[in-house]
């Protein structure tokens, strides 16, 4: 898949569109259009963060910033984008992130301690090519996750869902624009692929979102 098509999946995440993001997206957009109201991705947040927890493709830092708990030890945002991490790590500066940028397709192995949690929300529908391609998401995610660690996220489904006029309008346009890559995204797809990288899988849907955790596949010698 094209650096071009990665970059696309990132670059709209200017400090004016992240200033009206959580209005737009986590009010607007996930209540009426994806049909799932944004109180479902915080309680799944709240069930499976840790307190030794990464999350990647961190937007405004919005979970983080009204759900990571006061006890946290440790907090690590990783995103390509710039805008994306000052706004997160301002939002949670409290709690003294570790902060990478990195393209989560394209990363070169990060020698940081091992992640207690994961969470990648509204990530995989920006990243390009199907879930065979964006998987090497999970092969690089999994390399920072300690044995019985869990990766947990959500994502907006393109395929084999029930959309409105409206929501099919929005989600035709952005993936016209590259903001979105979800055309062959489906529960199928997405159970496999997690399947493939990970045990314990659990993935359900509400709306036209997936919701899903998984745990690390133990090594065994
Ligand atoms: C739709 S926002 C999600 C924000 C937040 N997690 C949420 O659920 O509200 C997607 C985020 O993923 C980041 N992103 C997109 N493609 C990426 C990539 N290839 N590598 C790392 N981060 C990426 C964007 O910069 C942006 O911050």
């Amino acid at each position: 898949m094209s650096d071009r098509a990665t970059v696309e999946g990132q670059a709209i995440y200017s400090k004016k569109v992240l200033s009206i993001y959580d209005f737009w997206v986590l009010g607007v957009s996930n209540h009426y259009f994806w049909k799932c109201p944004t109180r479902n991705i915080s309680n799944h947040f709240l069930d499976y963060v840790s307190h030794n927890h990464l999350d990647v493709g961190v937007g405004t830092g919005y979970y983080l910033k009204n759900y990571l708990p006061q006890t946290t030890r440790r907090i690590a945002l990783l995103d390509m984008n710039r805008n994306s991490l000052s706004e997160a790590e301002k939002a949670i500066h409290s709690f003294q992130p570790e902060v990478y940028q990195a393209d989560v397709l394209n990363m070169h192995d990060l020698c940081v301690e091992k992640f207690d949690s994961i969470s990648i929300n509204y990530l995989l529908h920006c990243l390009p090519g199907s879930f065979v391609e964006k998987s090497i998401l999970f092969e690089n995610l999994k390399k920072l996750l300690n044995d019985d660690g869990v990766l947990f996220g959500s994502t907006i489904l393109g395929k084999d869902v029930e959309v409105n006029f409206f929501a099919r309008k929005i989600m035709n346009i952005y993936n016209k624009k590259g903001i979105f890559c979800n055309f062959d995204d489906d529960f199928e797809s997405l159970s496999k692929s997690l399947n493939e990288h990970f045990s314990n899988v659990e993935v359900k849907t509400i709306g036209c979102v997936a919701l899903f955790s998984c745990k690390n596949k133990k090594n065994h010698i």
